[in-house]
């Protein structure tokens, strides 16, 4: 996607050839900060403190954290320590885990210089295959809109919660991808973007990328939703996914339930994009997903501007918080899930 006119990934190779360029996510929108990352030990910072950020872009970093790790040391020690290192970063997205264990089962086949080179192949690799997922995700989201666009001719109200978008992938999105589909084809669509507390990935990342693509949006406080949609002006919900389970339960951001009670009261569509490396068929349940519990600080104090034009953090109260960064939305909620194989339902997650 673009940025400015001038295309990008959320990922990719240094001219070097070994190192990583990522943006620094922290600082958008305020800042375009590329940041390279060259030792496994920063790969590992930079996904437990958020610089990069999204289930697919996770599994990305850690893919390339493992290549990086590798290049550290090809020995099987190191390649077992640098995996839990990276492992170990976000408990939540299963997507880290998937891209891991690809990346280790590769790694497993060579020793010494060939094991470095298959890593980073393999990371490249995977990071095509998501843009070409992402792809497929917008093609088969894309008839969800057009339908409603046939039946009303009127602009489609689509609300989105976080950021499912293309700085949460290599390229694309999931939840964005339809909509950047439909945008380019004409069919007038207007997001409600969820401000996302206390991250703000919606605020901050997901209307710059509707931004920067031209896509009517407007930000919304997270309580505004539900009102929305019982006035009919929210047409569809599409929403991203950390970790989707055998029974078709949802994690994703934290606030998400929420807005699928919503949705289902007032007979909206609410449908979950993924990619099916986020489906999790080792559990059975949402029940049994770790929950990454966050600093408090996240709720505590807030980032922003000063009118000095400087990044400035404040605080906002003086109690202290409670910040899990997920909830899990049950599969009776949804209804449906658009991947690159389709649009599925719960059961057929599993074939
Ligand atoms: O905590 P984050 O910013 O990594 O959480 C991101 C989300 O919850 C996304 O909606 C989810 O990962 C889907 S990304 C395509």
């Amino acid at each position: 996607m673009k940025i400015a006119g001038r295309h990008y990934r959320s990922i990719w190779l240094h001219d070097n050839g070994w190192g990583v360029y990522i943006f620094d996510q922290r600082k958008l929108p305020w800042r375009l900060e590329i940041v390279t990352l060259e030792t496994s030990a920063q790969a590992a910072t930079a996904i437990r403190e958020m610089w990069t950020r999204g289930a697919p872009l996770l599994a990305m970093t850690g893919a390339y954290g493992l290549a990086l790790g590798l290049r550290e040391n090809p020995s099987d020690d190191n390649l077992n320590a640098t995996y839990a290192m990276l492992l170990e970063t976000r408990p939540t997205a299963v997507n880290l885990k998937w891209a891991l264990d690809q990346i280790n089962s590769e790694a497993q086949k060579y020793e010494g210089s060939a094991r470095i080179a298959a890593a980073y192949a393999l990371a490249a690799k995977l990071c095509e295959m998501d843009i070409a997922t992402n792809a497929a995700i917008g093609s088969h989201g894309l008839p969800l809109i057009k339908d409603i666009h046939d039946k009303s001719n009127k602009t489609v109200n689509i609300l989105t919660h976080c950021n499912a978008g293309w700085l949460a992938t290599v390229d694309h999105g999931t939840a964005t991808s339809p909509i950047y589909r439909a945008h380019d084809a004409g069919i007038p669509v207007h997001v409600w973007v969820d401000e996302t507390r206390p991250r703000n990935q919606g605020a901050l990342l997901t209307a710059f990328e509707l931004a920067e693509h031209g896509v009517p949006h407007t930000v919304i406080a997270d309580n505004t939703g539900g009102l929305l949609m019982q006035q009919g002006r929210v047409d569809l919900c599409i929403v991203g996914a950390d970790r989707v389970t055998r029974n078709g339960d949802v994690c994703n951001k934290i606030g998400t339930y929420l807005k699928a009670l919503a949705a289902y009261d007032n007979y909206i569509p609410f449908y979950v994009a993924l990619p099916l490396s986020t489906f999790d068929p080792m559990l059975e349940s949402g029940k049994h997903i770790p929950i990454e519990e966050r600093a408090a600080q996240e709720v505590t104090h807030i980032e922003g501007l000063n009118d000095q034009g400087d990044l400035q953090k404040i605080k906002l109260m003086n109690s202290g918080a409670l910040n899990p960064g997920f909830d899990v939305t049950p599969a009776r909620l949804i209804s449906g899930f658009i991947t690159e194989k389709g649009l599925l339902k719960a059961d057929a997650l599993l074939s």
